[in-house]
């Protein structure tokens, strides 16, 4: 595959003076602790020199100061490299003058930041075309793409509304769609889904790789996250960065069994462990009806969603139990239409548990009842979902084993 972005020995460094005794002291292998004693100058990228390639989901991982933004903002040059050259889609984007930076970002990035970036005082529509106008694209036109791209994140019908009146997802949903309005080669993402809670969040992932998977020509995304599990859910391939400089870049499976560095290690221990793997990273929306309806009603409902199960709550919004979609057709063609009768106890689980120990509770093969803090239902959970995870990191884990075992036999020899 082509390369979209090439980065070339790209470095940053912030300061009065970056390409003096600050970078000499960065080529000579000074760290950027010692660099910032000496010369009080702060490393932001170190020696950055990798591809990215045309369709692909590229995630920059690292905890807070690695240089994750910096180095994302060092493409469309919102920083400006100390030293290094970008390369996006054979254009040196280090070389171009200033008018011809403004249509390089107007015209072949779109951002996607964390805290949304809309304009609340315009409509949702207005939000959305704002890339398009600014291209001089005419009105009609962008009003038609802009109604498209909205649809495309399963936000049609909203068009009208403000920002304010969205709840944070569906903003970030907008956010999303203004970037991909203007069809941008490559879409930088700074952290896009951070602000938004576990549930939404992973619908939002799923969301991007399903507009990726349905488009002809995929968008090259840079993706800043550091979550690791969001990492890994999205990544085609990930980078992971620690004081400026990259450890490895890998796919999510090189990185989880070949961790290049000890620092990599690290993360692939928590990943071993199960414990980054949490209810919430699997919990979806839930299909509920309070235990006064009726089982038409109950039908209705999980016709309108999809689902195969609705959740049964009282008038607090406590789940009580759920009932399938199988028998609540068997009752309706007996002529039952007391839902009571149909109710299957199923455990409740919070999204902070831990999915290697809510897994027993999967046994009755029933989805289980995510609640909050004061017990209200605010997910579901299929038991499918989780033992695919756990069966991911089980997998994952024992070819970890085998390659350390390996590793070993092969130090021996
Ligand atoms: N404008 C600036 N002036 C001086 N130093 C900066 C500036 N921007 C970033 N830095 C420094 O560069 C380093 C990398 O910062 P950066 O914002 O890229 O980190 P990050 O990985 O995006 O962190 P976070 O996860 O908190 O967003 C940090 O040490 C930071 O202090
Ligand atoms: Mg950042």
């Amino acid at each position: 595959m082509p390369s979209m972005i090439q980065l070339r020995h790209v470095v940053k460094i912030f300061g009065d003076e970056p390409r003096g005794e600050a970078l000499n002291m960065l080529k000579a292998g000074y760290s950027k602790d010692e660099i910032q004693e000496h010369t009080g100058h702060v490393v932001g990228v170190d020696d950055a020199d990798f591809d990215v390639e045309a369709g692909e989901i590229f995630v920059v991982m690292g905890l807070s100061g690695s240089g994750k933004s910096t180095l994302i903002r060092c493409v469309n040059r919102l920083v400006e490299p100390t030293a290094g050259e970008v390369i996006v889609d054979g254009i040196d984007v280090t070389a171009l003058e200033p008018r011809q930076l403004q249509e390089f970002r107007r015209n072949k990035t779109g951002m996607v930041f964390q805290h949304f970036g809309l304009f609340p005082h315009q409509s949702v529509l207005s939000n959305v075309a704002f890339g398009l106008k600014v291209k001089g694209v005419p009105i009609d036109e962008r009003r038609r793409t802009a109604e498209e791209t909205l649809s495309l994140v399963g936000l049609s019908g909203y068009e009208n509304s403000f920002p304010s009146q969205l709840s944070g997802g569906m903003q970030q949903r907008v956010g999303l769609a203004r970037a991909l309005a203007s069809n941008p080669d490559i879409l930088l993402m700074d952290e896009a889904f951070s602000a938004l809670d576990p549930l939404i969040r992973r619908q939002m992932q799923d969301e991007l790789l399903s507009i990726q998977a349905g488009l002809k020509e995929r968008n090259t995304i840079l993706f800043i996250t550091h979550d690791l599990n969001e990492a890994l859910r999205v990544g085609t391939r990930v980078c992971i960065m620690k004081d400026g400089a990259i450890h490895q870049i890998g796919t999510p499976e090189d990185i989880l069994l070949r961790p290049g560095t000890d620092y990599v290690a690290e993360f692939v221990q928590d990943v071993d462990q199960g414990r980054v793997l949490l209810i919430a990273s699997v919990s979806e929306p839930a299909t509920a009806v309070e235990s006064s309806a009726s089982v038409a009603a109950a039908l209705d409902a999980m016709a309108r969603s999809g689902s195969k199960v609705v959740h049964v709550v009282d008038s607090g919004a406590r789940p009580i139990g759920i009932v399938t979609q199988h028998e609540a057709r068997a009752a309706q063609t007996q002529g039952t239409q007391d839902l009571d009768s149909l109710i299957q106890q199923t455990p409740n689980v919070t999204n902070d548990m831990i999915l290697a120990k809510v897994y027993q509770l999967c046994e009755k093969g029933l989805p289980l009842s995510v609640v909050d803090t004061n017990g209200a239902l605010v997910g579901s959970v299929r038991p499918l979902e989780i033992l695919a995870e756990l069966g991911r990191v089980e997998s994952i884990s024992e070819r970890l084993e085998l390659a350390k075992s390996q590793a070993a036999t092969e130090g021996d020899n």
